[in-house]
This record gives C-alpha cells, structure tokens and sequence, in this order.
C-alpha cells in the first residue's frame, strides 16, 4: 500500500508534468519536418547511412539543399519533402501520387515520368558523387552493412 504522503507526492508530480506538457505543447505548436541529421535506410541489398547534416552544411561536404530537394515545389526550408512522398508509386488505379495533387491538378501532370523510389536515390547519389569524383559509387560502398 501506499502512504499517504507518497500519494499526495504522485499527485504533485502528475500535475508538474501535466503543466509542463501543456506549455511544450503551445511552445512548439505543427510544423515542417525538422532536417534529418542521419538517415538509415533498411534495405535487403544492405544498410546504407546517409548523412544529411553533413552532406548540407558548410562545414561538411557543402552541398545546397536544392540540389536534392529538386522539384520546383520545393523552394524553401518549410516545403523540402522526403523523396518518397513523391517518387513512391501511385496506388493501385491511379495515374498519380496523391502527394502530386497537393500542389498540381492531375491532367496537367499525368504525362510526367517520376522514377520510382530506389531508382530516385541511385541516379541522384550516384549521380552526384560521380560529378565531384568523390563519394561513394560501387554497390558495397554504400550498402555496407
Ligand atoms: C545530398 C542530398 C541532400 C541535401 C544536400 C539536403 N537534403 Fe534534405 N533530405 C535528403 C534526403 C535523401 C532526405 C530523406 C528523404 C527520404 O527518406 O525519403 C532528406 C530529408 C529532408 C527533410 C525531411 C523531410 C521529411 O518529410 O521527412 C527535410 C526537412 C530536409 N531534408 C531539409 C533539408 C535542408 C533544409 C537542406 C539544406 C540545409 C537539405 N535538406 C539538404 C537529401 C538531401
Ligand atoms: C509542393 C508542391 C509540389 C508538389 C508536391 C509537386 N510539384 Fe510539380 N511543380 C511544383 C512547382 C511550383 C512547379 C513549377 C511551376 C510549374 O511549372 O507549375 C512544378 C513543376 C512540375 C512540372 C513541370 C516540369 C518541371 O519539373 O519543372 C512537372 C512535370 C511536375 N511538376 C510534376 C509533378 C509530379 C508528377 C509530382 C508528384 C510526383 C509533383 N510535381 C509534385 C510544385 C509541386
Ligand atoms: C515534390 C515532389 C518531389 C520530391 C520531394 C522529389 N522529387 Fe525527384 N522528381 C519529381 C518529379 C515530378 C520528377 C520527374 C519530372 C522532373 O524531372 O521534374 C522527378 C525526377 C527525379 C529524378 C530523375 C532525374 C531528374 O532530375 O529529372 C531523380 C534522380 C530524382 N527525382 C531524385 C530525387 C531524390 C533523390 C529526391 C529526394 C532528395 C527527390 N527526387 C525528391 C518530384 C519530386
Ligand atoms: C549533390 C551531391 C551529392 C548527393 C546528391 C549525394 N552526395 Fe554523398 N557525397 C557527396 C560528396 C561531395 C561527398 C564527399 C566525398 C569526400 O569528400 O570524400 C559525399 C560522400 C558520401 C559518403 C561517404 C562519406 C560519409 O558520409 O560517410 C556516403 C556514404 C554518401 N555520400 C552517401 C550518399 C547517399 C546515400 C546519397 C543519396 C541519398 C548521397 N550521398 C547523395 C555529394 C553528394
Ligand atoms: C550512393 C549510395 C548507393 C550506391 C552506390 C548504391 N546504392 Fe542501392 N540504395 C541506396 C539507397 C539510399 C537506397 C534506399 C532507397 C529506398 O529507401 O528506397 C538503396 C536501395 C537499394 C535497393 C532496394 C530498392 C530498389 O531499388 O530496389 C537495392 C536492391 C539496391 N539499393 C541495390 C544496389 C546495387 C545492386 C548497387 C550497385 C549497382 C547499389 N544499390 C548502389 C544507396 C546506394
């Protein structure tokens, strides 16, 4: 059993912690997804990190935002999205990603030739690390573990 005082002790720390929440709720109300610092990606060819802070910074390897986050949507920090939410195929029985229709009407884009996902990452890293003669660019040097 409990006493009295470890009770009325549970009570006050419930209320702490209640008061706490509410003002980290209104402190940092929605917003865009915070910029990935590393990135794992699980995959059956084998693990692959992904650096994206220091791929980014200024410090690290330099690399501009835009330079990834490609499509004209996203134009600043607030609307840079996941690959995936685009280059993932569209559901069964659509022509488009419904991520697509946010920001397009469907007719006007339906044509676009969008690679899926693991095609995405391969041409764009790879592609890139090509470009600067540095980085990874062999199957083993990326999938690693
Ligand atoms: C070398 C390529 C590259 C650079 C440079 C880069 N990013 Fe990214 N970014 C990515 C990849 C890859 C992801 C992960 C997307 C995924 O997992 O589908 C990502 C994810 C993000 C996300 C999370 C999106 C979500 O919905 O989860 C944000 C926000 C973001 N980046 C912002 C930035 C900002 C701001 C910069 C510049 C300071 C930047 N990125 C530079 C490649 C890059
Ligand atoms: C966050 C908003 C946004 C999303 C999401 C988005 N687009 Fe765009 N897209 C734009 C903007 C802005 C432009 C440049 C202005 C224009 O041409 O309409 C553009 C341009 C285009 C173009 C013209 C060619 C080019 O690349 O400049 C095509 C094709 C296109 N988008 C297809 C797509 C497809 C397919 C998807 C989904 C896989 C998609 N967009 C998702 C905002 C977006
Ligand atoms: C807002 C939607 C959107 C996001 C987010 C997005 N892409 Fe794309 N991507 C497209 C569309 C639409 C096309 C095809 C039309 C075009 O070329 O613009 C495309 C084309 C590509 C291509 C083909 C070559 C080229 O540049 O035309 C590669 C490679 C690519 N994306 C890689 C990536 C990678 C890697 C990421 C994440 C860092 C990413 N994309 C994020 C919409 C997007
Ligand atoms: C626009 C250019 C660019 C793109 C896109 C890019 N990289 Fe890189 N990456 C670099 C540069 C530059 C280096 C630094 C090479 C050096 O200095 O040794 C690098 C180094 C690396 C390294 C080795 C250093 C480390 O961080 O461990 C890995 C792993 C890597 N990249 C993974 C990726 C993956 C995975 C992607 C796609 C999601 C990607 N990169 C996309 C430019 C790029
Ligand atoms: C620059 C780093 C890099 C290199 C080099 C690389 N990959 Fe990948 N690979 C990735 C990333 C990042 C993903 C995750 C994509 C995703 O989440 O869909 C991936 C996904 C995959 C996938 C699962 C998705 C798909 O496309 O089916 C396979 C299989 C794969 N890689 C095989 C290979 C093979 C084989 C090679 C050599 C010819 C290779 N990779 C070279 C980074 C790399």
């Amino acid at each position: 059993m409990f006493s009295k005082k470890e009770l009325k002790l549970a009570y006050v720390l419930a209320i702490c912690l209640l008061v706490v929440g509410a003002v980290s709720y209104a402190a940092f109300p929605l917003k865009a997804p915070e910029e990935p610092i590393r990135i794992m990606y699980s995959v059956t060819a084998g693990k692959v990190l992904f650096d994206h802070k220091t791929h980014g910074s200024e410090t690290g390897f330099g690399v501009d935002c835009l330079d990834c986050h490609h499509h004209p949507g996203e134009s600043d920090e607030e609307t840079m999205l996941a690959c995936s939410d685009c280059h993932a195929p569209p559901p069964a029985g659509q022509k488009v990603n419904p991520t697509c229709l946010d920001c397009h009407e469907a007719d006007e884009i339906e044509d676009a030739e969008v690679p899926n996902t693991g095609d995405a990452y391969h041409a764009q890293c790879i592609g890139c690390h090509k470009d600067f003669g540095a980085g990874p660019v062999e199957c083993s040097q990326c999938h690693v573990m």
